[in-house]
C-alpha cells in the first residue's frame, strides 16, 4: 500500500474506472479508489498490487487520502449515480477542490452541476472519456471541459495517462463549463452514424451477396488497410471472425438483432434539433436502433409485407467496390454533421471550441479513430473557421469521387428490398447540399395557402401574402 498522499481519487470501480486508476498508477501517480463494493475495492488491489493504488471503502478515508487541493474523478453511470456520488462527497470537500465527472453525462446535466458545485467553490470538470474498457486502461482519448484552472491541475495525469499519436496526448482542454461533454456527446453521435453505416453494408453483402462471415471479416480487413482504416472498420472484421463457444457457429450469427442505447445518440440529435443543424446520419442510426428493437412488429410484418427479392444478380466484386466507396462518403459526411453541430454549439452555448483540436485528439484512443481524422484535422488548420468540413477541397473530392458507388450502393439496397436509410440519407444530404435550388418554395407557398404565414420572394424583398384560393 502506498503511502504518500494521492493525487486523485476516483469513485467508482467498475472496470472503467478500475482500468483508468491503473494506466494512471502505470505512470507514477499515486491514485485513491472508492466503491461501496467490496468485491470491486478487492479487484481493484489484487491487479494494482505493487503499484501506487489504495482501494477504500469508507468515503472519510478515501477523501482524507488526497492532496490538497482534492481531486475526484467519478466515474459512474450517468443520472441520478452521478447526484448521489455529489451527495456523498459534498460535504467532506473544501473550498477549491476538484471534482471530476468522467461519465456521458447529459450537458444540461453537467451545467446543472457546475453551477450548484460553484455555489460551494467546489470546482467542476465535465470529461468525456473515450475507448472502452482498453482505452481506459491503456490509453483513452480524453475530452475535458470546465474551469481552465482545474484542468492545469490534472493535466499532467491526462496527457501521462491519454492515448498518444504522434508523441501527441489525445487530450486538451475543450471548453468551459459543458463542452467536454457536448463534445463526448457528439463523438457518439457520430459512433452511432458510422456504425449504422457499417452494420447496412454489412446487410447488403450477407443478404444480397450471400457472403459468408470469412470473407466478410475479409473484405472489412482490407478495407481497413486503405481510405477506410478505422477502429470500428477494424473491430467489424474482427467481429466476423469470432466463433461461439456454445454453438460453434459464428458468434455474430447468433446474437439477437436489437441494438440498445444509453442516450448520448438521442441526445445529439435533440440538441441538433434544438440548434437547427442537420445531422440526417446520426438521426437515423437512432431511429434504426429504436426499429430495431421493435422486433415483434418485425417478426409480425415479415411475412405479410411484401418485396422484392434481396439476392443480387450483377457482378459481386463491383458491387463490393461501390459499397466500400459509399461507405467512405458515409463516413465523411457522418464526420461533417458531427463537426456542423459542434459548430452550431460552440457559437451557441460560448464553448470556443476548436475544430482542429477536436479532431487531433479523436485521432487516438477513442472508438471513431480513424485516418480520415489526420485529413479533418489538416482541414481545420488549414481553416479554423471551416464552415462545412465539404467545404474543404480534399474530402469533398473524395466524396465527389465515391458519389457513383454511393449512388449504387443506394439504387442496389432500393432494388433489392434491403434496408439502408444511413446509406439513403448520405446521398440525400450530398444532392441536398448541392442543390442551390431545393423545393422549400412550395412549402413556403403551402404554408401561405393554408396559414397566411407569408412568403418571401427571389426579386423583391420583404414578406408577402396571397390569397390563393381566389
Ligand atoms: C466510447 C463509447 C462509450 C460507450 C457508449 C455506448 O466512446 O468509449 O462511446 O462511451 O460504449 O456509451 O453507447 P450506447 O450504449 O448508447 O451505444
Amino acid at each position: 500500500m502506498a503511502k504518500e498522499k494521492c493525487v486523485l481519487g476516483m469513485v467508482g470501480l467498475g472496470v472503467m474506472g478500475r482500468n483508468l486508476v491503473l494506466n494512471m498508477a502505470d505512470h507514477g501517480f499515486a491514485v485513491a479508489g472508492y466503491d461501496k463494493d467490496p468485491e470491486k475495492i478487492k479487484s481493484l488491489n489484487e491487479e494494482g498490487a505493487g503499484k501506487t493504488v489504495q482501494g477504500f471503502d469508507n468515503v472519510g478515508d478515501f477523501i482524507e487520502s488526497l492532496d490538497r487541493p482534492r481531486t475526484v474523478m467519478m466515474l459512474v453511470p450517468a443520472g441520478a449515480p452521478v447526484d448521489s456520488v455529489i451527495a456523498d462527497v459534498l460535504p467532506l470537500l473544501m473550498e477549491n477542490d476538484i471534482l471530476i465527472d468522467a461519465g456521458n453525462s447529459f450537458f444540461k446535466n453537467t451545467d446543472r452541476r457546475a453551477e450548484k458545485l460553484s455555489k460551494n467553490k467546489i470546482r467542476y470538470l465535465g470529461v468525456g472519456v473515450s475507448g472502452g474498457a482498453h482505452g481506459a486502461r491503456f490509453g483513452p482519448s480524453i475530452m475535458p471541459g470546465g474551469p481552465r484552472d482545474a484542468y492545469e491541475n490534472v493535466r499532467e495525469i491526462f496527457e501521462a495517462s491519454a492515448a498518444h499519436v504522434d508523441n501527441t496526448p489525445c487530450v486538451t482542454w475543450m471548453g468551459p463549463g459543458s463542452a467536454g461533454h457536448y463534445v463526448k456527446m457528439v463523438h457518439n453521435g457520430i459512433e452511432y452514424g458510422l456504425m449504422e453505416l457499417i452494420a447496412e453494408i454489412y446487410d447488403i453483402m450477407a443478404q444480397g451477396l450471400g457472403f459468408s462471415c470469412d470473407r466478410l471479416s475479409r473484405v472489412y480487413e482490407q478495407w481497413n488497410e486503405g481510405t477506410l482504416n478505422s477502429y470500428l472498420v477494424e473491430i467489424t472484421s474482427n467481429i466476423f471472425r469470432k466463433i461461439d463457444e456454445k454453438t460453434h457457429k459464428h458468434l455474430v450469427d447468433v446474437i439477437l438483432d436489437e441494438a440498445h442505447q444509453k442516450g448520448t445518440g438521442a441526445w445529439s440529435s435533440e440538441s441538433a434539433l434544438e440548434l437547427k443543424t442537420a445531422v440526417p446520419v446520426i438521426d437515423t442510426a437512432v431511429q434504426m436502433r429504436f426499429l430495431s428493437t421493435d422486433k415483434e412488429l418485425r417478426k409480425a410484418e415479415s411475412g405479410i409485407l411484401k418485396g422484392p427479392s434481396p439476392v443480387f444478380k450483377g457482378d459481386a466484386d463491383s458491387l463490393v467496390e461501390n459499397l466500400k466507396d459509399a461507405l467512405l462518403a458515409g463516413f465523411i459526411i457522418s464526420y461533417s454533421q458531427g463537426f456542423s453541430l459542434l459548430r452550431a454549439a460552440s457559437k451557441s452555448m460560448n464553448y470556443g471550441l476548436d475544430n482542429n483540436k477536436i479532431a487531433a485528439i479523436w485521432r487516438g484512443g477513442c472508438i471513431i479513430r480513424s485516418a480520415l481524422l489526420e485529413k479533418i484535422m489538416d482541414a481545420y488548420s488549414k481553416n479554423p473557421q471551416l464552415p462545412h468540413l465539404l467545404k474543404d477541397p480534399i474530402l469533398s473530392e473524395q466524396v465527389v469521387r465515391s458519389q457513383d458507388g454511393l449512388r449504387n450502393t443506394v439504387r442496389t439496397a432500393a432494388n433489392l428490398g434491403i434496408p439502408a436509410p444511413g446509406m439513403m440519407s448520405v446521398l440525400c444530404y450530398y444532392d441536398s447540399l448541392r442543390s442551390s435550388w431545393l423545393p422549400a418554395n412550395l412549402i413556403q407557398a403551402q404554408r401561405d395557402y393554408f396559414g397566411s404565414h407569408q412568403y418571401q420572394r427571389v426579386d423583391e424583398k420583404g414578406t408577402f401574402h396571397t390569397e390563393w384560393s381566389k
